[in-house]
């Protein structure tokens, strides 16, 4: 099962780059830019990755990510990611990027926009991995702040595939942000949003009927209203789940009770991602062994997972294509 699950073609579809920053690259990065940080070692650092809520782990994500300064910074941290993407056969992946943690910093948009896509383009030249960028928003600020990467986006429209919404979850409903995601969809931008993760299942239904959303990230919390699962699954909805984030957030107390089987077995798209994993302690094919492990899942139901990841990705049907039949020869020989 290890040998299937690492070599199966795959996509991400939940993944913050600011959350892939590995201990190490953050010191070699901090030391270039004259940047202190609060610890001696990369084990003091591991060691205060322990989290109780979202919160939590979203004031040390913060922290780490106010080293990266310059474009090369990045360009550094996004092929990092991309070089683990190849090594696991994650074939396509769907990037996040917080753009108000780094303009609040007095970073400009620029700066941030023209570092990650030089490595993606790079990545796929180079590895052969594909990748689309997702802008997402911050929702402990304000919609008037979100307006304004919105249109600091304007210029590099080419290189951002859709928008997110991201951060703390409770008390920031996707209603919040209605008026910014229309404006987005009419610049032509795909709407995803978080929803679910430690917020009710009311935060979905808004992410989905006043967003309008095409994919939810997280979702967990939709099974607590059976309508909306009916509802996710009549409109053929994915969601986006992160194991190794939900018991590292305290969301799902041990990967033994998480739901992903049942919301498998309810019909639901599921896809398996990562989330952070520098802070969360894997990368995504560690996130599939352990659920593998932990729910038992078959050697059919990890496949259906992977199929689910290019099927649900914001690629084009050509592309998406590709991928499914790279996959489906893959699994007629694995099988
Ligand atoms: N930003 C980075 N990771 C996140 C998560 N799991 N939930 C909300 N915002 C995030
Ligand atoms: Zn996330």
């Amino acid at each position: 099962m290890k040998n299937f699950i690492e070599n199966l073609p795959k996509a991400e579809l939940h993944l913050h780059i600011e959350g892939s920053f590995e201990p190490k690259l953050m010191f070699e990065i901090a030391k270039r830019n004259n940047i202190t940080i609060p610890y001696n070692s990369v084990e003091e650092i591991e060691e205060a990755y322990k989290f109780d809520c979202l919160q939590d782990f979203l004031d040390i994500y913060y922290q780490g990510a106010g080293v990266l300064i310059n474009e090369q910074d990045f360009y550094d941290l996004t092929y990092s990611y991309l070089q683990k993407c190849a090594s696991q056969n994650v074939r396509h992946t769907e990037i996040m990027f917080d753009p108000q943690t780094h303009t609040e910093r007095g970073i400009s948009f620029e700066t941030v926009i023209n570092g990650i896509s030089k490595a993606c383009d790079d990545a796929e030249e180079k590895l052969g991995v594909t990748s689309l960028l997702i802008m997402s928003y911050l929702r402990h600020l304000s919609e008037d702040d979100a307006f304004k990467t919105l249109k600091q986006s304007i210029p590099f429209k080419d290189k951002i595939t859709a928008v997110g919404l991201d951060s703390s979850e409770k008390g920031n409903p996707p209603s919040k942000f209605k008026n910014v995601y229309e404006a987005s969809v009419n610049e032509g931008y795909i709407p995803v949003a978080h929803a679910g993760e430690e917020g009710s299942a009311d935060y979905v239904w808004e992410a989905i009927d006043i967003l309008g959303i095409k994919r939810i990230d997280h979702g967990n919390n939709s099974l607590q209203d059976e309508k909306l699962v009916e509802e996710i699954v009549k409109r053929d909805m994915a969601l986006t789940v992160c194991p190794l984030s939900n018991t590292a957030l305290q969301v799902v107390d041990d990967l033994k009770n998480h739901p992903l089987k049942k919301m498998m077995d309810l019909g639901l798209k599921v896809t398996i991602n990562s989330d952070d994993p520098a802070y969360f302690g894997g990368q995504v094919n560690k996130n599939y062994l352990e659920i593998q492990k932990a729910l038992n899942l078959s050697k059919e139901e990890i496949y259906n997972l992977a199929k689910n990841s290019f099927q649900y990705s914001l690629l084009d049907t050509t592309k998406k294509q590709l991928y499914l039949n790279e996959l489906e020869v893959y699994y007629t020989n694995n099988k």
